[in-house]
């Protein structure tokens, strides 16, 4: 049975999607902090069995950020990514009463873009806004 649970942040659970979705791990102590600092967070639970996890950092007032959107291979294409996404904009969403001018940001991975488009976001490029930048090396 699918479960859904806000604000576990568990390390070994964070790490061991991490290495599912073949990103870089974080030693354990790294992530611990990273995840300290959450503003929000979805585990989804497939039985015990972490299937996937989403976060928002941010000021949690102003600015947001949705950050570490991952869902075990085996149950992607499975709605599991759509689930958490709409519980952290249901968050959002929350926040966005308290501040109407509330930004929400996120980094799409390549060939990610048209996932996050599914939920109203747009590419940078198709607003006002200047092109997103990173720190060259951090890439
Ligand atoms: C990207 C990811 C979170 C999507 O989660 P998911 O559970 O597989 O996606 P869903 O089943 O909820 O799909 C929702 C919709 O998005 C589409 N979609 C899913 N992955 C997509 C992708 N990589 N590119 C484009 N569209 C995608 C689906 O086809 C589906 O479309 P539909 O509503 O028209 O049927 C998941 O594949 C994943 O964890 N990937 C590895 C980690 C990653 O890259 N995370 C994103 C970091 S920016």
């Amino acid at each position: 049975m699918i479960k859904i649970k806000e604000n576990v942040n568990d390390v070994q659970e964070f790490n061991h999607l991490y290495k599912e979705v073949g990103w870089r791990v974080f030693p354990d102590e790294i992530s611990r902090k990273a995840l300290a600092n959450t503003f929000y967070s979805v585990s989804v639970y497939n039985g015990d069995e972490i299937i996937g996890y989403g976060r928002i950092i941010g000021d949690s007032i102003c600015f947001l950020y949705i950050h570490s959107v991952m869902v075990a291979p085996l149950y992607q294409n499975k709605k599991v990514g759509t689930l958490i996404m709409k519980k952290l904009l249901k968050k959002v969403a929350e926040v966005k009463k308290e501040n109407p001018n509330l930004k929400v940001y996120l980094g799409s991975l390549k060939g990610k873009e048209d996932f996050y488009k599914k939920f109203g976001f747009v590419a940078r490029s198709e607003t006002d806004l200047g092109e997103a930048m990173v720190l060259k090396d951090r890439v």
